[in-house]
């Protein structure tokens, strides 16, 4: 009986001993595996006689249950312990103060670009866009742009080299938006032909266009805002309206000026260029935009019957409508990304 108390003792102390998971298994194999200790008493009962068989067996047995039990508690608390050292290693302290991450903002431009669109959508005009890399055919071609147009030329216009370093053929930066007003027209046949009455199109497509030309005023990348409203009885008095009224709405205020200059654009006829002076500063007059009425020429390159429809189109500066806007004298300062200068806009 003793004998059977000091192995109770021993197994404890055994399981004391370690605070290892493999090693507890293997000090639990020393006493109950297939020939630990307690099972090799259990086996020997077969030897006794049958009144110190039922005593001795009776003793075994709770000493067996007993080293269960320290095999069982000394289990948990291993696995409490590596529990509590991983959650040790992984705490996080939730009162440190944050890193400080720094909130963006939108771009001057972007905004702008925005505030144009809103305007506009609040007339029923919607958005499109087209292509920065641009072919010849849509941003010269289809606009009734002949040949020997000055912004076909090299000085003006960014060509591209294909992979053996030759000019690619027939592609561009686009110069401008304008392409946007043919591709648009196109779709917009295909998708209403056969049709008796062809729907309105009324969009507006803001976006990046390229020139070779860089001083204040001037930045090799721009941005453009091109106007389309094409319908059955769409006329000057229309743009003119139109026009004046989101120059209004724009700067917010009518205290403003608009004039009608009279000019040339290959894709419009007659066209004009779009002045504004405010009648409370300098008063002197800044040209923001080109427009006119579409030209029957650009009309019919789209598939559309320039007897039966006719049309306006506009084309904006939407950056030097953020430089009026913001009071921003150098174009350039738009993209040399500087936060000084941008964080004043957020
Ligand atoms: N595409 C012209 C430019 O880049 C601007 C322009 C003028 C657009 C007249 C138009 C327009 O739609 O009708 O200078």
């Amino acid at each position: 009986m003793q004998d059977i108390d000091r192995i109770v003792q021993e197994a404890r102390a055994a399981f004391a001993a370690t605070d290892n998971p493999d090693a507890l298994e293997q000090a639990k194999a020393r006493y109950l595996g297939k020939s630990g200790r307690i099972t090799v008493l259990l086996k020997e009962l077969g030897r006794l006689a049958a009144e110190e068989k039922r005593k001795a067996g009776a003793a075994i047995n709770q000493a067996k249950a007993a080293v269960e039990a320290a095999l069982t508690g000394r289990r948990e608390a291993i696995k409490q312990a590596a529990l509590s050292a991983r959650l040790a290693e992984e705490a996080l302290d939730v009162t440190l103060p944050g890193r400080g991450e720094a909130q963006g903002g939108l771009h001057p431009v972007t905004r702008t670009l925005e505030r144009i669109e809103r305007l506009f959508a609040s007339i029923g005009f919607t958005v499109a866009d087209g292509p920065e890399i641009e072919t010849d055919f849509y941003n010269f071609t289809a606009l009734n742009t002949p040949e020997d147009h000055p912004a076909r030329s090299m000085h003006d216009t960014f060509y591209l080299l294909d992979e053996g370093g030759r000019l690619a053929e027939g592609v561009l930066l686009r110069t401008h938006t304008s392409p946007i007003q043919a591709r648009y027209m196109q779709a917009h046949v295909a998708k209403y032909a056969g049709q008796e009455t062809m729907p309105e199109i009324r969009i507006i497509a803001p976006g990046r266009v390229y020139r070779v030309d860089s001083d204040a005023t001037h930045s090799p990348m721009f941005h453009q805002v091109e106007g389309l409203w094409v319908g059955e009885n769409v006329s000057f008095a229309d743009l003119k309206g139109v026009i004046a009224d989101f120059l209004r709405r724009f700067f917010e205020t009518d205290d403003l000026k608009v004039r009608f200059r009279p000019s040339f654009f290959p894709f419009t006829e007659p066209s004009a260029e779009i002045d504004v002076a405010f009648t409370h500063g300098a008063q002197r007059w800044l040209e923001i935009a080109g427009c006119g009425m579409v030209h029957p020429n650009v009309l019919t390159h789209a598939g559309i019957d320039p007897e039966r429809y006719t049309g306006f189109a506009f084309g904006f500066g939407p950056d030097r409508l953020a430089m009026l806007r913001y009071g921003v004298n150098d174009l350039r300062l738009f993209f040399e990304g500087d936060l000084r200068f941008l964080r004043q806009f957020v």
